[in-house]
């Protein structure tokens, strides 16, 4: 059976009041597209088709290979949304499937679902319905003594009788294409003059064929957006469905409502999260970790057994066995090996750590290579831009640089040499040699280290 979806995302959202249209509003780090795009997207299926009008070209751009998009030019309507796909799907589909852009939560599993259930019946639409009791907007459905649907009201046109129906439409519905297309002909005009695709259970109900409801087992997954206030439900929502399948696969998080866990991320078993930490985008976090409070890790690896305690982590690969923070920073292309310990207020961007690297306290280090078991005294910068280009610093294995150590790049230390407390390094070290002073020099060959 030949399947395609419509999404529909014209609408401006005016009751977000914000210069963005309204489905590209994000949650946890996603247009609100997205959701609805994934929760159609079959594997080796076509796209969907997304309606658009206000903010086009906007839409278009971020969509650009994941869909295929009809312009409806004048918002006259979710009936009229639709008419503007059948250039793209005539002769293309047998059934089509149509949701609402400003829904997020609906999962595949509900679409799978409304497939199945239509297919199994002779009718020529399916839709979903929900129960809820907060009925903000929803159109309400109302049925017959068969249980087959004979009419959804709009909120603003609906009776008191009417008004008090609990069983609510989300705006999702699956339709036999050929029946749609001249159906969608047959819609009257509105008393607020949209053409609403609601009116064409109506038809199929004048032409006496039934129209199938199927109950969401789940009402969040309903949740339309049409106010920030939506917006910021629809995002709780999402995060305890996420913080949950971690927690059911073996993530402790102390407090789910306190913890913000993007659907890009990864984390490994028996990896504690404490309260106000918040794992962004593509992260991926290891085995038995120990994270936050106050922790901010985006779009970075980091392996097992590490702790990271009230710091920010952004685009950094940290390996196994790591202790961060109170109140580090990890910037861009930033690398820990396997057992660096990185204290209180340091920075670290663009450089890599060897394995065993300590730098407790008070230190920045940028644009740096760091050799094994290098310790790095409190107050160590890396002086690594001289006003028109970053230089890069080298520290050999088993360098000890003196608190408050200023390297001045470009500049080299040599395996196994010391600089003292207060140092000015401006020229190489050689290996195995204690450097001194302001500007430091060479003072005196150290022992032979082992
Ligand atoms: C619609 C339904 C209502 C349902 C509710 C669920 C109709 C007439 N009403 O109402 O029964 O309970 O959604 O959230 O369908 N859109 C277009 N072009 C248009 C108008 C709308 O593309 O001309 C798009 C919007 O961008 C949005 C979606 O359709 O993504 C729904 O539009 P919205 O105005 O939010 O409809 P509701 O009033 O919420
Ligand atoms: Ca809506």
């Amino acid at each position: 059976m030949n399947i395609r979806a419509v999404i529909l995302a014209a609408g401006q959202g005016t009751r977000m009041h914000s210069k963005t249209p309204k489905v590209l509003h994000p949650l946890l780090g996603r247009p609100m597209l997205q959701y609805a795009i994934d929760a159609v997207q079959r594997e080796g299926a076509e796209k969907p088709v997304i309606v658009v009008g206000h903010a086009a070209q906007e839409i278009r751009r971020v969509f650009a290979d994941q869909a295929l998009f009809a312009l409806q030019d004048e918002q006259l309507g979710t009936g009229h949304a639709v008419q503007q796909a059948e250039p793209l799907l005539r002769d293309q589909a047998e059934l089509v499937l149509v949701t609402y852009g400003d829904m997020p939560l609906l999962t595949s599993g509900a679409i799978d679902r409304i497939l199945v259930a239509h297919q199994a019946h002779e009718g020529p639409v399916t839709m979903l319905t929900m129960i809820g009791d907060d009925p903000r907007g929803f159109g309400r459905v109302l049925r017959d003594d068969r249980g087959y649907v004979k009419a959804i009201v709009e909120e603003a046109q609906a009776s008191p009788e009417q008004l008090a129906v609990r069983e609510l439409n989300p705006g999702v519905y699956c339709f036999n294409a050929g029946w749609l297309w001249q159906a969608l002909k047959r819609i009257p005009l509105s008393p607020k003059g949209e053409y609403y695709l609601t009116d064409v259970i109506g038809v199929a109900v004048a032409d006496g064929l039934p129209v199938q409801a199927l109950l969401l087992d789940d009402p969040v997954e309903g949740i339309g957006i049409n106010t920030r206030v939506h917006l910021a439900e629809a995002e709780a929502a999402l995060r305890k469905r996420i913080n949950r399948q971690w927690m059911l696969s073996g993530v402790s998080i102390i407090d789910p409502l306190r913890t913000v866990i993007e659907p890009g991320a990864q984390i490994g078993q028996d990896t504690v999260i404490w309260p106000d930490s918040y794992i962004l985008g593509s992260t991926v976090v290891g085995s038995d970790c120990v994270l936050g409070p106050n922790t901010w890790i985006s779009n970075s690896q980091v392996g097992d057994n590490c702790r990271i305690i009230n710091s920010v982590v952004e685009k950094a690969i940290v390996e196994d066995h790591v202790d961060i923070g109170p109140y580090a920073h990890l910037r861009s292309g930033a690398h820990l090996s396997s057992r660096v310990h990185m204290g209180n207020f340091g920075e670290v961007k663009n450089s890599f750590l060897g394995p065993g690297v300590k730098m407790g306290h008070f230190s920045y280090i940028g644009d740096a290579q760091i050799g094994q078991d290098v310790n790095i005294g409190a107050g160590t910068v890396t002086c690594n831009f001289d006003g028109e280009k970053k230089n890069h610093t080298e520290i050999e294995a088993g360098v000890f640089i003196g608190s408050d150590t200023m390297l001045v790049a470009p500049v080299k230390i040599g395996a196994g040499a010391r600089t003292g407390a207060g140092a000015v390094v401006t020229r190489d070290v050689p290996p195995d040699t204690l450097a001194v002073g302001v500007p430091a020099r060479a003072i005196r060959k150290l022992k032979k280290h082992d």
